[in-house]
């Protein structure tokens, strides 16, 4: 074996959960003398970890697969894994439509990454799906240090929602949460590492239910046992789905200012008819209780959702719904898909909107929330606000970091180091940042 460490190139595609899942194979890889790289054209082995939501995100994992065929012809020994969502939900279809792909492995498998990688050496194509009986998280070597001010960290996986359009209960199985005990741990390590802000990932993250040292905890109590860590800054979660916002989860946000005030909870779409259809179990009235209860316990949250375009059975006047309920919410910011038939969902069967009108609806949902985060941006202008700096900027003096609000924020200061939370006067608002003056500590 040559002295030279290993080079590992992972492509990610899709959420904050594949994010962390790349980072925890590579430190897992790591561990095994592999180092990553940017560069695909140098690496030993690539990683694609993949996301399985909307066909196209499906599909562009082959063609970036075929992409990949003249670096294994170059390089025979190169190896490539496909990781995540669609390693998940396709599995030996995989290496049947691509045989230069050497493993396979779903996202509650890659504990076992190492072992696999050893397996291709003995000219193995190993291929793990099964939903195993280990904890994967018992079994990853521990988080090195981070160079980042922010971390994401798992508290929960999977779904048991059912949406009637959604692949994530099939590919990422049932909802399983982490016990408190490692959540508090891998924070306390994260922060003595120089980590002062924390996202809490999870595919239906209220809907955590853990295990606690006096019985079963649910995300609010965990936020505010997370929040008694000195030296933690700031926490987020996401994605919630609104029928486990909790009164204790709600109530935390008026009463813990760790607890930033920005929240991403999906609607899908404005129409109860539609909601009913996609098996959303509430109704728009509802939602927009549920988020006038939640700007009753922090008036400046900044909401942010997932809206769907398109959905079978959509109708104009669904779609108007929509835009009405976006109007009456006043989004921070939101994201807009084209409904994606999806293999094996309850609405795949079902006959769909035709495509240009989806179209059409789509670039009208999104002008909306264009309009609106770009009011809500400009609105920031005069306020202060803090900011957790992250890196210096692409100007000379320049430094970068995110706004209580998860804005951008650009100021030109001097002494400032990553991880410095400082209190920032936005003095503009560009299409896609703020920039603003540091004030007197
Ligand atoms: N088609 C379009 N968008 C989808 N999403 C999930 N499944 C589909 C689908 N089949 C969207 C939802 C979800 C976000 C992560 O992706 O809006 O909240
Ligand atoms: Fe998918 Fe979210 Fe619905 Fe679960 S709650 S099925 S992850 S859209």
């Amino acid at each position: 074996m040559s002295d030279t460490p290993k080079k590992l190139h992972i492509k990610t595609y899709g959420c904050q959960m594949n994010v962390y899942d790349s980072e925890r194979m590579a430190e897992a890889m790591g561990t095994k003398g592999y180092v990553l790289t940017d560069d695909p054209a140098e690496a030993d082995m690539v990683l694609l970890n993949t996301c399985h939501i909307r066909e196209k995100a499906a599909e562009k994992v082959y063609s970036d697969l075929g992409r990949l065929r003249p670096f294994k012809e170059a390089k025979p020994d190169l190896k490539i894994g496909v990781a995540g969502c669609v390693a998940q939900a396709e599995g030996e279809e995989i290496m049947r439509r691509m045989p230069l792909v050497d493993l396979v492995v779903g996202s509650q498998n890659y504990h076992r990454l190492p072992e696999m990688v050893a397996a291709t050496d003995r000219g193995e194509k190993p291929v793990d799906t099964e939903f195993p009986t280990e904890d994967k998280f018992d079994l990853l070597p521990e988080r090195p240090l981070s160079a980042r001010p922010t971390a994401f960290l798992t508290v929960q996986e999977g779904c048991d929602k059912f949406c009637a359009f959604c692949v994530v209960p099939y590919t990422r199985g049932a909802e399983i949460s982490r016990p408190v005990s490692r959540i508090l741990t891998e924070a306390q390590k994260l922060v003595s590492k120089g980590v002062r802000e924390i996202t809490l990932l999870g595919q239906n993250v209220n809907g955590y239910h853990g295990e606690g040292p006096d019985g079963d905890w649910g995300l609010g109590k965990l936020v505010r046992a997370l929040a008694r860590i000195d030296g933690l800054e700031r926490i987020r979660y996401t994605t919630s789905h609104p029928n486990d916002m909790t009164e204790d989860l709600i109530a935390a946000h008026g009463e813990e200012p760790k607890l930033m005030p920005y929240l991403h909870l999906p609607v899908q779409s404005g129409s109860d008819r539609i909601l009913k259809l996609m098996n959303r179990k509430h109704t728009a009235e509802e939602y927009i209780r549920l988020v006038e209860r939640i700007r009753a316990a922090r008036p400046d949250m900044m909401m942010s959702s997932d809206f769907i375009a398109g959905f079978p059975g959509e109708s104009d006047e669904d779609h108007r719904a929509s835009l009405d309920l976006i109007r009456e919410i006043g989004y921070g910011m939101a994201f807009s898909f084209k409904y994606s038939s999806r293999p094996g969902t309850p609405a795949a069967g079902r006959e769909g909107v035709p495509s240009d009108v989806a179209d059409a609806r789509l670039q009208e949902i999104q002008a909306l929330i264009t309009e609106q985060q770009r009011a809500t941006q400009q609105a920031m202008v005069g306020r202060d606000v803090g900011v957790l700096f992250e890196k210096p900027g692409r100007l000379e003096g320049q430094w970068v970091g995110k706004s209580d609000y998860l804005h951008a924020v650009h100021v030109k200061a001097e002494g400032l180091a990553p991880g410095a939370l400082r209190r920032v006067r936005i003095t503009a608002a560009g299409p896609n940042s703020l920039a603003g003056e540091l004030l007197a500590d």
